[in-house]
């Protein structure tokens, strides 16, 4: 069985777009908690662009499913993890210009040499760490390294292929990095650009334990409200 982790990342645009109160991404996530979603992310990026220190502060107090803070691994929000202590973080890549993030982590690149120290601080705290990272086989060799739960696999390339026949190549780069990542122990998420129908797809692959999924949900809400939104997406990942 699948399980729905919703982004409420694109709630808190709308209401950075006007810097006022609403709509307040904490109560997107009670609707997603009470429609049926396994687990809510937020995404605090370096330019605050969307989601806000309170968000996670108040949604930490408020939520009752599990809480996944999405991060770039920097000092300032490892901080902000170990004062709130969600149920995990994600880590990201985070470029300042970006539209949302662009590719994995590369786990092999020298300058992230700090990542087992960094990934092993979260860990001591009690918080499950996740690194997004490509479907690359010497990625998640290199995530077994660094000791962590789970990796999420980037659905990028996949959501943005130009075709049907493009898209099943990227599926089954997806579906072979994930059976690799399940038999070595590794819990696999997925996410990126995933919507109502692409999703279809990646749905065949039992091993992926958890999708991750935002723009589309937020995007539907607004024309079915919330929570239809999110049972809807909860439909299509569980069939
Ligand atoms: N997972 C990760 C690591 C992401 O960076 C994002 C985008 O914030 C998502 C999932 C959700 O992507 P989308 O909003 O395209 O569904």
């Amino acid at each position: 069985m699948h399980r729905l982790g919703v982004n409420i990342d694109h709630v808190a645009t709308i209401r950075q777009a006007r810097l006022g109160s609403y709509p307040d991404p904490v109560f997107a996530a009670m609707i997603a908690e009470q429609a049926g979603a396994d687990n809510i992310t937020l995404h605090i990026r370096e330019d605050r662009r969307h989601t806000q220190e309170r968000d996670l502060e108040v949604m930490k107090k408020t939520i009752n499913i599990k809480l996944n803070l999405e991060m770039a691994a920097t000092e300032e929000l490892k901080e902000m993890a170990l004062k709130y202590l969600p149920d995990s973080c994600t880590l990201v890549p985070e470029k300042r210009a970006e539209l949302t993030t662009e590719g994995g982590l590369d786990l092999l690149h020298p300058a992230n040499s700090f990542l087992k120290k960094y990934c092993k601080d979260l860990k001591d705290s009690g918080i499950e760490v996740s690194l997004f990272i490509d479907a690359d086989k010497n990625q998640i060799e290199k995530a077994l390294e660094l000791e962590v739960d789970a990796i999420e696999i980037n659905s990028g390339r996949y959501s943005e292929a130009k075709n049907k026949k493009e898209a099943e190549h990227f599926a089954k780069i997806i579906e072979e990095a994930s059976k690799f990542a399940v038999s070595k122990g590794l819990k696999t998420h997925i996410g990126h650009g995933i919507n109502y129908e692409n999703a279809k797809r990646l749905v065949e692959i039992d091993e992926i334990d958890e999708f991750n999924i935002g723009h589309s949900i937020v995007s539907r809400a607004l024309f079915t409200g919330f929570e239809a939104a999110v049972r809807d997406m909860i439909k299509i990942i569980s069939e």
